[in-house]
């Protein structure tokens, strides 16, 4: 896509918002929500780790993971694609860590389980995740497709790998939205600081997946063959 723009500034951003999103995550669960546990008499502490590890575990890992080809556009390609394997299986890794935890919070409190398409889009999500990952390792890596396969491969594999990690910002929108209904049907105020706090880190996740996104389509250098040609004029 012939953007007209380099990857560079929007990494910049993408990083910045990671960590004042990660931040935010953060303080939510702890200062209002009372901390993280894996194990507690209180089941809301469980609860707390599903958040945290899916937006810093599964979404952030998995946005630098897609953005090290622009965040490091002069380091050898064998290096970055090490690098791009191995962060997206430690964000796969934390997201699954994360959705155990929301299913531990349900099974110990006698909450169902799937019955919301959050959770349902959640479970669409990291088998998509598990797939496209499964897809890559056997292509690019191990033990390797012929290089004509690997060439027209690769278009589908970043495509599809956006789609992926744009439903999984979506299902985060979803999830963020649900658990402050909950609360604010459970009696926080409406416009009081945790409502605004949650919905502002749902804005700047939005923010940040908008620049993780340009950040994969734009070219590493301006003057790098563009893929996508005008449509000539008859
Ligand atoms: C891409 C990231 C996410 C994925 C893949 C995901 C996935 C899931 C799954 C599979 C469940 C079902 C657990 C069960 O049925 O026992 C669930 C539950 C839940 N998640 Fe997430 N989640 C994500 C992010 C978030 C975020 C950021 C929040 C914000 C608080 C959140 C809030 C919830 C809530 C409130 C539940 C319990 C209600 C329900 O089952 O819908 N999730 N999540
Ligand atoms: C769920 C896991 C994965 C997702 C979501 C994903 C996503 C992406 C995306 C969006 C791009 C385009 C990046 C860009 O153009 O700047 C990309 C490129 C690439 N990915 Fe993946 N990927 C995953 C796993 C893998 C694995 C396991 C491998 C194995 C080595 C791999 C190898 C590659 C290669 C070789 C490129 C091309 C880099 C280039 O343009 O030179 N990916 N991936």
């Amino acid at each position: 896509m012939g953007l007209g723009v380099r990857a560079a500034p929007f990494t910049y951003v993408a990083h910045a918002l990671a960590v004042v999103a990660a931040a935010m995550v953060l303080y939510w669960c702890i200062h209002f929500r009372g901390g993280l546990a894996f194990e507690a008499a209180n089941k809301n502490l469980i609860f707390n780790v599903h958040p945290v590890l899916m937006l810093i575990g599964f979404i952030i890992l998995g946005s630098e993971a897609i953005m090290v080809y622009k965040v490091l556009p002069t380091v050898n390609h064998d290096t970055t694609k090490l690098i791009h394997l191995i962060l997206h299986a430690i964000a796969l890794v934390l997201g699954a860590v994360g959705i155990y935890c929301a299913f531990k919070n349900h099974n110990e409190t006698g909450i169902a389980n799937l019955y919301s398409l959050h959770s349902w889009l959640g479970i669409g999500t990291i088998s998509l995740y598990g797939i496209q990952w499964i897809f890559g390792f056997l292509a690019f890596f191990f033990p390797k497709a012929a290089p004509n396969v690997r060439k027209s491969a690769l278009p589908w594999h970043a495509l599809l790998g956006i789609f992926v990690y744009i439903l999984a910002l979506a299902t985060a929108e979803l999830g963020f939205l649900e658990k402050l209904t909950f609360l604010q049907s459970s009696g926080i105020d409406k416009y009081g600081p945790e409502s605004f706090l949650v919905n502002f880190t749902a804005l700047v996740v939005v923010l940040f997946g908008a620049s993780v996104v340009v950040a994969a389509v734009a070219p590493a250098r301006l003057e790098e063959p563009q893929g996508y040609a005008p449509i000539p004029e008859n």
